[in-house]
């Protein structure tokens, strides 16, 4: 079913339709979502399901307070980093023992392109682009000066809309590219299958950031020949504050690889207590050391859900919601020259929306205190994302309703929505 939104007087109950047919409804009755609020900012951290808070009890209480230490046997603490990434692989198009929970995904990040970087001696350029999420182009000035020989750092070639393209960049100089699946600005995606044969076409390796990408549209690393990724588990996949990253290596390069921070726990025996480093035979060496536990006790809760859903109905859903998004947006704030960031067509676009709007900052406060929660990234970009397990298509249509009259009544220009604190 298509929604006609120039009908103003049906269109609602359109979205009803939809919702009440929506395979997936049942899913948000898991999750905690305040009453009043419509969130679509899953994007940046995923809202709470329910079954969190008894499961991180369950960890602190028994697992902790009784168990204590014979819980890294009993409870299977050792290895959850490795089963939780079992878990995920489903998700990714990774096989079995190819997943692992890190640190921060920043950490995971420095982790894999010294990896990959390592299995292409010589070649002495990384590749990634202007526009990705600031954390990666960091992280990778660190691997640039660590690798650099006497002669300085390894050269950055940063891609970008404007020029240069990415055939433009690669050559036989290339070791790796680090690119970000969807942009976390304006949500479009790359072909992943596409990038990544043009990059060992060039006989570089290539590492995918998933952060926008897992949980949110099919991913499907084996099937694209992927290299190495890496992603966050506290967006779409409602890990909680601070849940771990993932990181997946194809198979292919375990043997070989050789990630930079060697701690004990990606050591093949870290109990026989030995004075030299032997990675362990599999993806568990990149793992570092003593793993989060009580962080991880989120994502096992929020994973529980997951092993559940069917990623088709989720980019169907997706797709829907954020065409609905879109296609109101153009309906109906054209009048105040609010535009559409994220591309239109399917293929290219992740599950969030960004719109660029003139004093976005206040507009998108205003939004919040009425309940509707996006979020804004400077310097004039409001973000909605869309997640099909909690956001129904009435939402979408009342956060529209609500962004209008906010913008007709200008009630943003109060005083109080230009006030920013740290976390915009
Ligand atoms: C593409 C991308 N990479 C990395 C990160 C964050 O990394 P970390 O988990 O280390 O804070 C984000 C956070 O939003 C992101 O959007």
């Amino acid at each position: 079913m298509t929604i006609d939104t120039t009908d103003t007087l049906t269109t609602r109950l359109a979205c009803e339709t939809l919702d009440a047919a929506d395979p997936l409804a049942a899913f948000r009755d898991r999750f905690e979502l305040p009453e009043g609020v419509i969130y679509l900012d899953g994007n940046s951290l995923g809202a709470l399901p329910k079954a969190t808070a008894e499961r991180v009890h369950d960890v602190v209480t028994r697992e902790w307070g009784v168990g204590l230490i014979r819980s890294w046997n009993d409870a299977g603490w050792f290895d959850k980093p490795r089963t939780l990434g079992e878990r995920i692989a489903p998700l990714i198009g990774a096989g079995p023992g190819e997943v692992v929970i890190g640190d921060s995904t920043s950490a995971s990040l420095f982790q894999v392109a010294i990896a990959a970087a390592r299995l292409r001696p010589g070649r002495r350029v990384i590749v990634s682009e202007r526009d990705n999420f600031p954390t990666d182009l960091y992280m990778l000035e660190s691997v640039q000066e660590l690798l650099g020989d006497a002669n300085g750092a390894l050269e950055r070639r940063l891609i970008h809309a404007d020029g240069p393209s990415l055939d433009e960049v690669l050559d036989q100089d290339v070791a790796v590219v680090v690119l970000t699946h969807v942009n976390y600005r304006t949500g479009r995606m790359y072909d992943m299958a596409e990038v990544t044969r043009k990059v060992h076409e060039a006989g570089a390796l290539m590492v995918w950031d998933l952060c926008h990408s897992v949980g949110a549209v099919p991913v499907d690393l084996n099937g694209a020949h992927a290299d190495f990724a890496i992603g966050c588990t506290y967006k779409y996949l409602n890990g909680g504050p601070g849940s771990p990253s993932f990181i997946w290596v194809a198979e292919r390069h375990h043997a070989a690889a050789h990630p930079p921070l060697s701690g004990w726990h990606g050591h093949a025996r870290p109990f026989d207590f030995g004075v030299d480093y032997a990675p362990s035979a599999g993806i568990t060496r990149f793992r570092v050391g003593t793993p989060q536990l009580l962080s991880m006790a989120g994502l096992e809760a929020s994973l529980e859900l997951w092993d559940e859903v069917d990623m088709t109905q989720v980019r169907a859903k997706s797709l829907r919601l954020t065409d609905l998004f879109i296609s109101l947006v153009d309906s109906r704030l054209a009048p105040w020259g609010v535009e559409v960031v994220t591309p239109r067509e399917h293929a290219v676009r992740g599950s969030q929306v960004a719109l660029r709007v003139d004093d976005g900052y206040p507009v998108m406060q205003a939004l919040i205190e009425r309940g509707v929660i996006g979020d804004f990234r400077a310097p004039d970009l409001m973000r909605f994302g869309f997640t099909p397990l909690y956001v129904s298509h009435a939402d979408v249509w009342d956060a529209v309703a609500i962004l209008e009259d906010i913008l007709a009544t200008e009630s943003w220009r109060a005083e109080r929505f230009s006030r920013r604190g740290a976390v915009t």
